[in-house]
């Protein structure tokens, strides 16, 4: 199974984006989060920064979008040419609109959930997306515990993707770190986003190998 590691770029120093970009370039993506301060109580950035990440990065950029509106949102992200933009479920009104608006652009899409947002939430748009996000933790701040819950969550939605027939990627986003990725992984998650675990680190490149080994022991396991 294939494992991609995703630094999120909300423990990176915004104002030096550039070098922290160039810190993380062995990393299989760049996870970007945005918030606007409604949909979680935390505000990013939007549009325009984006935008100049998209221009400076040379690694596929994995937008995350907790934000209001996502119907009228999601695809002016997508326009941008980033990598794959994910919405969260429980922010979008027209959910297959939205799907086919950002696809539409040539980017990946996917769909995400809250903690308490049981996986039967996106079940119906499986076959129509490329990934599926489980949030660890509560969305909104980088650096908080894994939720263990998670684990058993993840399991499920792997099994319901395999019923189908699926390769839909699954990725899980927060609290992920070398204690735990391989853990996770042995439930069936083939992407991981990790923050401050990349960025605290003192070598960021020798962390995002560790993290990957790590992940492709667990996947081993399945
Ligand atoms: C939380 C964000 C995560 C966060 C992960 O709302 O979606 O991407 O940055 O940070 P860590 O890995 O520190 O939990
Ligand atoms: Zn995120």
């Amino acid at each position: 199974m294939d494992i991609r590691i995703q630094p999120s770029i909300l423990s990176a120093d915004f104002a030096n984006l550039e070098t922290d970009f160039a810190s993380i370039s062995s990393a299989d993506g760049i996870h970007v989060d945005v918030m606007d301060g409604h949909f979680v109580p935390n505000l990013t950035f939007g549009l325009p920064v984006v935008k100049r990440m998209q221009e400076i990065s040379t690694l596929p950029l994995d937008v995350h979008l907790m934000i209001e509106d996502l119907d009228r949102w999601a695809v002016e992200y997508a326009k941008l040419g980033v990598f794959s933009v994910t919405m969260h479920i429980e922010s979008c009104r027209d959910v297959v609109g939205t799907i086919k608006a950002v696809k539409s652009t040539g980017s990946r899409v996917g769909l995400a959930i809250k903690p308490a947002t049981p996986i039967s939430a996106i079940e119906p748009y499986l076959a129509i997306v490329d990934q599926v996000l489980v949030m660890s933790v509560e969305p909104g701040f980088g650096g908080q515990s894994f939720i263990p819950e998670s684990l058993q969550k993840i399991r499920d939605l792997k099994a319901k993707l395999n019923a189908l027939s699926l390769s839909t990627w699954l990725q899980v986003d927060g609290g992920i770190n070398l204690e735990n990725i391989e853990a996770v992984a042995a439930t069936g998650a083939d992407t991981f986003v990790a923050g401050s675990a990349v960025f605290t680190a003192s070598d960021r490149a020798q962390s995002i190998v560790s993290l990957r080994d790590s992940a492709l022991k667990g996947s081993l396991t399945l």
